[in-house]
């Protein structure tokens, strides 16, 4: 339903995607240590009980996420630009004590958390759902997709984090929020997204230099997720 929101405000296309692909991350993220609990252990253990069902569980939550994934990736690279490590953001980092530093920090952590995804979803779909069963523990893939549990909660935990920091409370619960502004009713969705689409060839004609970087890390994340289903499907067939 529409209604009026005090700032800060995040555009309703944007809560949805986030929204959805942080669930269904966090999700896998939950069920991975339970997984892990309950074939693994060897690096320490959660104390959760031993639950073979957990596997199939994960997997269909890391498979919902690599689903969604793709989606909120166009939509950060596109329309999120602004939130995304910027072409002087390093330069800015020089500028410690300052707000802009925390700003700048924020962005890179917010594309951190994109490129930490990434590897989980990628590392996750060259593994195979026999090893864990089976006691084979040590294949390359699995040790990797190991790691990439630990890089994607520290990750999140910085994104977080750093949103707090130059937010606040009202910067978290305003991804959570569900109303939204008359002009952002998903109705005027079709509308809203050709005006801006005519809006980002002009800037993107005017500012040809930060447009390429984010079509680069775009490309790179989407060719990503591309390769794993290719390979994964190709592994399967062969
Ligand atoms: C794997 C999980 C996550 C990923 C990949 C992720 C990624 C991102 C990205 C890329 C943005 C910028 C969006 C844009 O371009 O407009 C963002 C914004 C934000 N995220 Fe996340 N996020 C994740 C989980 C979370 C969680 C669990 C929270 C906790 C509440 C959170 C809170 C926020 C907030 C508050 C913002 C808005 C920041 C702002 O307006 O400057 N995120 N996130
Ligand atoms: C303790 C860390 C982790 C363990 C032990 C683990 C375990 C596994 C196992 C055994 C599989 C194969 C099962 C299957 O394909 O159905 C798998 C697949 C997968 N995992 Fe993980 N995982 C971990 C972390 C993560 C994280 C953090 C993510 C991302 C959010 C993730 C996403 C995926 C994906 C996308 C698949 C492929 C699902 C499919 O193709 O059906 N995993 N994982």
């Amino acid at each position: 339903m529409p209604g009026k929101l005090s700032q800060p405000y995040q555009p309703l296309l944007l809560r949805i995607l986030h929204g959805v692909t942080g669930i269904c991350a966090i999700a896998a993220i939950f069920t991975a240590a339970w997984t892990y609990d309950t074939y693994d252990g060897r690096f320490g253990r959660f104390f959760l009980p031993k639950l073979e069902a957990i596997e199939g569980i994960h997997g269909t939550f890391g498979l919902w996420t690599l689903l969604i994934f793709p989606l909120f990736v166009v939509y950060a690279f596109r329309r999120g630009q602004k939130r995304l490590i910027q072409p002087d953001s390093l330069q800015k980092l020089s500028q410690r004590g300052k707000p802009i530093f925390g700003y700048t920090l924020h962005r890179i952590t917010n594309t951190l958390a994109i490129f930490a995804l990434t590897f989980a979803l990628f590392s996750g779909k060259m593994m195979s759902e026999k090893w864990l069963p089976q006691g084979e523990l040590n294949h390359i893939w699995y040790y990797l997709h190991l790691f990439s549990w630990v890089v994607l909660v520290i990750m999140i935990a910085f994104h977080v984090l750093m949103a707090a920091k130059v937010g606040g409370t009202p910067l978290l619960l305003s991804m959570m929020n569900w109303k939204f502004r008359t002009q952002d009713n998903p109705k005027l969705w079709q509308k809203n997204i050709s005006e801006w689409k005519a809006n980002v060839q002009i800037s993107s004609i005017l500012n040809n230099h930060s447009a390429r970087i984010f079509q680069i890390l775009e490309a790179i994340v989407l060719i990503t997720i591309i390769l794993a289903w290719v390979i994964s499907l190709a592994k399967e067939l062969g």
